[in-house]
């Protein structure tokens, strides 16, 4: 019993240990045989000590290359997904690597014969990934909600209707050019007389101070919205403006 206890405290750490330093991954042949894979795994294991083990079949596999999951990237007349099927820890590092610009990077600089073979998705696909909320945008909702909604609907259902002069957040995200303007709302009529970001504006004039409570900001707190309002329905614009 003592002697059981002992080893699966030695072993158990160890176990652990192989999971993080290891992932098995599955591709698909076409992408063995134009030896993508032979040229991405070491590029990944220097950097992070990962080593990758392919596998024969899908079943085996931690992570897979190949019709499912997220669009990673396309070539040989393929969109090419990844699918993550075990959420040890080499899986999790070796799926944010692929999937983070230097894994982009890797894979579209790969050139065997002097030209590269695989390209970015599709641009619907990258829609789909640009489309995820993160947790900058909800944070963003919330700083919205904060300094914003004094005047303006930010957010369905919550809080006052806004006031009749301020477009709601929905109605602006369908204006074409309403990153331009969010980016810059701080100096678009009628922010300006009322708005302070840290850093970027000066103190108000001392013969026009704010006529109202001011908003005061830093300019994380502007990406944080910029994200929100990326991830927002535009507001259709056949409906009436304010109530949206
Ligand atoms: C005190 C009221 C008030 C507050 C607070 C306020 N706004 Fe506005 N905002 C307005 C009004 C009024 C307009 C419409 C101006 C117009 O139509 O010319 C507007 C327009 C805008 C526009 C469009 C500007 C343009 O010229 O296209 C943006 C973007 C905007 N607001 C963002 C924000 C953000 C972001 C916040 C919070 C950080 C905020 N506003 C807080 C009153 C306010």
């Amino acid at each position: 019993m003592r002697i059981l206890v002992v080893l699966i405290v030695v072993l158990l750490p160890g176990l652990a240990r192989a999971d993080d330093r290891q992932v098995a991954l599955y591709a698909a042949p076409a992408l063995i045989e134009s030896g993508l894979v032979q040229h991405i795994k070491p590029r990944f294991s220097l950097k992070t000590q990962v080593r990758v083990d392919i596998v024969d079949t899908a079943e085996a596999a931690d992570l897979i290359l190949g019709a499912e999951g997220r669009a990673l990237f396309s070539g040989l007349d393929t969109v090419w997904h990844l699918d993550q099927r075990r959420d040890t820890k080499g899986a999790d590092r070796f799926a944010d690597w692929l999937r983070s610009d230097i894994g982009a990077r890797t894979i579209l600089s790969f050139a065997p014969q002097g030209t590269p073979i695989f390209a970015p998705p599709p641009a619907e696909d990258t829609q789909a990934v640009a489309v995820e909320v993160t947790a900058l945008a909800i944070a963003g909702k919330e700083v919205s909600y904060a300094k914003c909604s004094r005047c303006h609907v930010t957010e369905r259902g919550r809080g006052i209707f806004g006031i009749g002069s301020s477009p709601s957040f929905f109605v602006m995200r369908g204006f074409e050019d309403w990153e331009a303007r969010f980016a810059a709302f701080y100096v678009l009529n009628p922010h300006g007389a009322f708005t302070q970001v840290e850093d970027v504006t000066g103190p108000f004039p001392l013969d026009r101070p704010s006529p109202i409570s001011p908003i005061t900001m830093t300019l994380d707190d502007l990406d944080a919205i910029l994200a929100y309002v990326a991830i927002i329905d535009p507001a259709d614009l056949g409906a009436p403006l304010q109530h949206q």
